[in-house]
């Protein structure tokens, strides 16, 4: 399933002030056992419109597959839809300096423009448990006093955060299952993380495996 076509005109609008380009769009079944929420998209996605199809998606898919899991059995989403950038200068071989854009963390403000399009797939994709990969998608969904080292590999039952057109969050009636893990692209920078998510996907497995059999 996907959104809107009118709320994804409404969050393209939304980000044209800041640097962040393209947008790519969540997809997947409605009612899977299991949503991800990611941070945002990176070159490769905004160019092929594929959530989590770069380097930190290979990664991803090897996580799901620990699990048990396809991409196709899983929606996938992130807590901003556009890639945001920053420009950067890097030394080509040939000595010239050349101007290149980076990936960057989204900040407040842009995770804000889009936050109407978590809330919309939240409410209307049904997932049993929602996965959150990194600090971004946790913070968005569990509020900014949560910690990933204190919850990660934790099933944790709880409302989470919707956001209001006067600029606050207000927490839902109805509470969710929140399953938070680190984001495949950490490993790239603290090798250690591998074995904690791994040990994180295998717990969920076990969820996965104890909802099934309800
Ligand atoms: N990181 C994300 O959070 N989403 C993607 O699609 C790719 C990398």
């Amino acid at each position: 399933m996907r959104i809107p076509e009118e709320l994804a005109e409404w969050g393209k609008k939304k980000i044209e002030p800041y640097p962040a380009e393209g947008f790519v769009y969540g997809g997947g079944p409605q009612n899977p056992v299991l949503m991800l929420v990611g941070e945002a998209p990176g070159e490769t996605e905004i160019h092929n419109g594929i959530p989590f199809s770069g380097r930190a998606g290979k990664e991803l898919m090897l996580f799901l597959d620990r699990a048990g899991l396809k991409r196709e059995d899983v929606y996938i989403t992130s807590a901003v839809r556009s890639r945001p950038f920053k420009w950067r200068e890097k030394k080509e071989r040939s000595g010239e300096i050349i101007l290149k854009k980076y990936n960057r963390t989204p900040n407040e403000k842009e995770i804000r423009a889009h936050a109407p399009i978590l809330d919309w797939e939240v409410e209307h994709v049904n997932p049993q448990i929602i996965m959150t990969l990194g600090n971004i998608g946790l913070k968005r969904l569990a509020g900014k006093a949560i910690k990933i080292a204190d919850v990660h590999g934790e099933l944790l039952k709880q409302p989470v955060q919707r956001y209001n057109e006067d600029g606050t969050y207000s927490w839902t009636k109805k509470d969710f299952l929140l399953f938070p893990t680190y984001h495949p692209a950490s490993i790239f920078y603290n090798r250690k993380l591998l074995e904690t998510i791994h040990r994180d996907f295998d717990r969920l497995a076990d969820h996965i495996r104890e909802i099934k059999h309800l």
